[in-house]
Order: C-alpha cells, then sequence, then structure tokens
C-alpha cells in the first residue's frame, strides 16, 4: 500500500519533534505543501524552523487545534489530504500540576480536529485521505524489569499527561471503527536531539551543565526510559504516513534502555571534555531530588512490528546521536539563551506582525 500525499496539515509543528518532521519531510517532500499550523505555547518556537520558512512548500499559520472554523477552513482550502497531528501538551511534570490544559489540548482538541477531518474527507473533495495520531508509550503505563510494550498491550495510562494522550489516540480508534475514517496512530518512546525544549531531561541535564547548576534527578535515578532520535522518529512517521494501512498502530522505539543515573552520568562526562573541565566535575552538580509523583518505573517498546511491516529500523546509533545533540546544544547557545530568557515569543510579532490567523 502505497499514499502520496499532497496537501498536509501538520499541527503542533513548532514544537520539538514536529518541527524536526518539517524540516525532513519539506525537503524531502517538494511538490508536497506543509501547512504547520501552532498556537505557539510556551513550548511553539518558530525559531526552530527560521531555516526553512521561505520554502514555497511551507507555510505557517497561527492558530489552535480546537478552533473548529479555522481548521475547517484550511482543511478545504488547501486541499488537505493527510493530517499530521502532533499538538499537545507534553511534558508530564506540567501535568501534574495542571491537568486541565492537558484535557483540553490534548483530548478535546484531539476531537474537534478528528471531527472537521471526517467532514472534510466525507466530503470527498480530496481523492484519498490519512489522519496519523502521534502518540507515546506512556499510555501502556509501566513495565517491571523485564518485557516490552507492543501494539496489543492494554492502555493504562498513570499520568494526567498520558492519560490525556490515551484518550486522544481511543479518539482516533473510535473514528475508524465508527466512521470508517483512514486513521493511522504512531506510539513512540523518548525523542532526545536538535530543538528539545530544556524542561525535559536531556536539554536541561546539557543546559545545566554548561552553567553549573543543580542536575535533579527525581527519586533514586533507577526508573528506565528508551531513547530515540528526533530524526529517526520523524523517518518512521513518514513511512508509517505513507505505507501503514489504515486503522493500523505502531509503536516505534529505538531498543535503546537506559535508567536515569546512566544518561545523567554519561552527558555529564561527555561534556567534561567538551568544556575543558577535568574529568568527574560535572558529576558533582547531580542531586537526587523528591521523586515524580506516579513516577513509571520503566518503559521499553517492542517495534517489531513497524520493522516487519514496513521495513522501519533506527539509523542513529545512541552514540552517534547524543554526541551530535551535545554538539548542538553547544553550538546552538543563542536558541537556548532565547528559549530560557523568553524572548524566542517575540518572533513571531516581528516576522509575521502579530494577530492570529
Ligand atoms: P512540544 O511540547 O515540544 O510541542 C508541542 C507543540 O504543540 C508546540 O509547538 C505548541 O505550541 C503546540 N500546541 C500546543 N497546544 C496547541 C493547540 N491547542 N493548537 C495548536 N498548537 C498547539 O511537544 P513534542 O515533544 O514535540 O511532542 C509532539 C507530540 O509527540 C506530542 O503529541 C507528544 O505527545 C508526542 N510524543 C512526544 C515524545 C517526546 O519524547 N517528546 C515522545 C512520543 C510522543
Ligand atoms: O516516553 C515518551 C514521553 O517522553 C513523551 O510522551 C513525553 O512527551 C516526553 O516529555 C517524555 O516524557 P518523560 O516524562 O519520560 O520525559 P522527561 O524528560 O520529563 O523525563 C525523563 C526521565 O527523567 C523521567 O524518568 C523523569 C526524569 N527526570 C526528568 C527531569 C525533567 C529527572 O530525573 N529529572 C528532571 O529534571
Amino acid at each position: 500500500m502505497s499514499f502520496v500525499p499532497s496537501s498536509i496539515l501538520v499541527t503542533g509543528g513548532a514544537g520539538f519533534i514536529g518541527s524536526n518532521f518539517i524540516h525532513s519531510f519539506v525537503a524531502a517532500n517538494p511538490a508536497c505543501r506543509i501547512t504547520n499550523l501552532d498556537c505557539l505555547t510556551y513550548a511553539g518556537n518558530l525559531k526552530n524552523l527560521t531555516s526553512i520558512e521561505n520554502r514555497p512548500n511551507y507555510s505557517f499559520l497561527k492558530g489552535d487545534i480546537a478552533d473548529a472554523q479555522l481548521v475547517a477552513k484550511i482543511l478545504a482550502e488547501q486541499q488537505v489530504d493527510a493530517v499530521v497531528h502532533f499538538a499537545a501538551e507534553s511534558h508530564v511534570d506540567r501535568s501534574i500540576t495542571g491537568p486541565e490544559i492537558f484535557v483540553r489540548t490534548n483530548v478535546l482538541g484531539t476531537q474537534i480536529l478528528l471531527e472537521e477531518s471526517r467532514k472534510h474527507w466525507q466530503s470527498g473533495v480530496v481523492a484519498d485521505f490519512r489522519f496519523l495520531q502521534i502518540s507515546t508509550d506512556e499510555v501502556y503505563g509501566s513495565l517491571g524489569d523485564t518485557g516490552f510494550f507492543t501494539e496489543e498491550t492494554p492502555l493504562a495510562a498513570n499520568s494526567p499527561y498520558s492519560a490525556s494522550k490515551a484518550g486522544a489516540d481511543l479518539l482516533v480508534r473510535a473514528y475508524h471503527e465508527t466512521f470508517g475514517m483512514p486513521t493511522l496512530n504512531t506510539r513512540c518512546s523518548n525523542n532526545y536531539g536538535p530543538y528539545h525544549f530544556p524542561e525535559k531531561l536531556i536539554p536541561l541535564l546539557i543546559h545545566n551543565i554548561i552553567n553549573k547548576k543543580t542536575l535533579p534527578v527525581y527519586g533514586d535515578g533507577l526508573n528506565i526510559r528508551d531513547w530515540l532520535h528526533v530524526n529517526d522518529h520523524a523517518a518512521a512517521i513518514e513511512v508509517v504516513l505513507k505505507t501503514a494501512a489504515p486503522g493500523s498502530v505502531y509503536n516505534i522505539g529505538g531498543n535503546n534502555e537506559w535508567k536515569n543515573i546512566d544518561i545523567v552520568n554519561l552527558v555529564c562526562d561527555l561534556l567534561d571534555g567538551r568544556l575543558g573541565r577535568e574529568a568527574g566535575e560535572n558529576r558533582r552538580l547531580i542531586s537526587f531530588v523528591k521523586d515524580r509523583p506516579g513516577h513509571d518505573r520503566r518503559y521499553a517498546i517492542d517495534a517489531t512490528r513497524l520493522k516487519n511491516d514496513l521495513g522501519w529500523e533506527p539509523a542513529y546509533t545512541f552514540e552517534q546521536g547524543i554526541s551530535e545533540t551535545i554538539d548542538w546544544y553547544l553550538a546552538n547557545q543563542e536558541w537556548v539563551a532565547e528559549v530560557t530568557s523568553g524572548s524566542y515569543r517575540e518572533y513571531y510579532q516581528t516576522q509575521y506582525g502579530g494577530g492570529a490567523a
């Protein structure tokens, strides 16, 4: 099965994964129009896209996925034949202190996007259509010392964030089962790479080490995550969009499990050399702090289905990916400084003149 999209609506394309996806997709698919709809929350940063913003097949619209009229207008005017849905509130810690926006964006926003997509698809103005929901391994809950999440693992979300993503995934399933809508659903493990907001573990570590600030390790530091380079995730999304059968669900993972404390030590040691500090100096910044409530112990993804059905495998080794990522942050200190100072938010005003779409 092969689907060649001619006009895709990317939601949340100014965030970490969405912007990396747009970078690769816009270059590899010059005949496909890409419309990026993003309301630019604290996590949305148009500076992530400056190198491609003038491409003829790319355009940006500031707006909310929960604005049904706006979504309907874009789908119709752009003759959209695929929606790639990244937009979300994505940080687990924020969902613990303020869950409401997670339900509003991740559940209600997804439902509105699905409903407008359904009407657009059923109107028959495009020959074929896909709705790709970008989701997370966190919907499966937590693992013990052994085993992997497969696509058949029951959903057992534990944080308000993952519960809101599970709710959205079930709505996507419902639109396929009820209306026969050609939906797709991917569930990926922890991403790392360029343009990652420094509230998340890896960019936070790099930023704090450079600035000799404390490195907070939650609990005993023995929680396990599976790490995948964001470019590998972007490649998997493109493969699923173009070749997966409607209605399917695919796990995406790196087969690359790390205890948090081992990642922290690794990043410390790699930066000792690069910053000209003595061996072990950065590790002295580590501080064990109170655990995240409901902290999932271990995530591990079985991505066999994606490999067997569609031939995708990660291209990056972790050694290469983490090294390149650290070098990217060192070479892009201005980006980090703008994000941490909040000044990146002024860029929209100067570039696009303000005002909603
Ligand atoms: P992010 O927080 O960096 O970016 C989210 C983007 O969505 C931002 O640009 C934000 O402005 C936009 N957005 C938020 N609410 C919106 C709304 N109502 N309307 C329009 N735009 C809105 O997130 P990310 O880390 O890039 O994650 C992207 C997607 O991938 C999410 O759905 C997340 O659940 C999923 N995911 C993330 C990871 C990861 O490791 N980061 C792993 C698996 C899945
Ligand atoms: O698994 C996929 C998920 O990965 C995505 O769905 C989420 O959007 C993404 O944010 C990420 O969630 P995590 O909670 O795993 O990522 P985070 O970077 O917040 O934390 C990674 C691990 O590190 C986790 O076990 C908590 C721990 N941690 C995190 C921070 C920010 C610390 O020990 N200290 C920290 O300061």
